[in-house]
């Protein structure tokens, strides 16, 4: 599937986002291990701090495949600058990844940079720590 297609893909998860409150809809699409994708999208809550990110449904829809590590992963708002996650997606990341796992920040039609994960949560805890 081309980078293309996965935008496309994102950009449908991020249209069906539940975010009355903010109006800030999110997508996510993890390509896992073996090429799975798995897409999810922010869903808000009337009691708000009950709502949920895009990259949480993403990493839930990974784990019920009985996927465990993310190879990609594309983050899509509709902000020019491309999408930021906020620092406890960071650190759900962080759970599943390693130093080849890439991180694409996108805005509605593309790619606009590409970290890994020690960019975005430097000197971070991690799995590792608790061995
Ligand atoms: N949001 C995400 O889905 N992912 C992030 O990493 C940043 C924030 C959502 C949460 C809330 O529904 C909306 O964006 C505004 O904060």
């Amino acid at each position: 599937m081309s980078d293309s297609e996965h935008i496309d893909l994102l950009r449908n998860a991020m249209q069906n986002a539940y975010a009355p409150y903010s109006n800030y809809k999110v997508g996510a699409l993890i390509i896992s291990e073996n090429g799975a994708k798995h897409v999810g999208c922010n869903v808000e809550n009337a009691s708000y701090p009950q709502g949920q990110c895009a990259e949480s449904s993403a990493i839930s829809a990974m784990i019920v495949s009985g996927d465990k590590y993310i190879k990609q992963i594309y983050i899509m708002s509709e902000d020019k600058a491309g999408a930021t996650p906020c620092g406890g997606c960071r650190q759900r990341i962080r759970e599943f990844s390693d130093s080849d796992t890439l991180i694409k920040l996108c805005s509605s039609d593309k790619t606009v940079k590409t970290l890994s994960i020690s960019d975005l949560l430097p000197h971070s805890f991690g799995p590792e720590n608790l061995k």
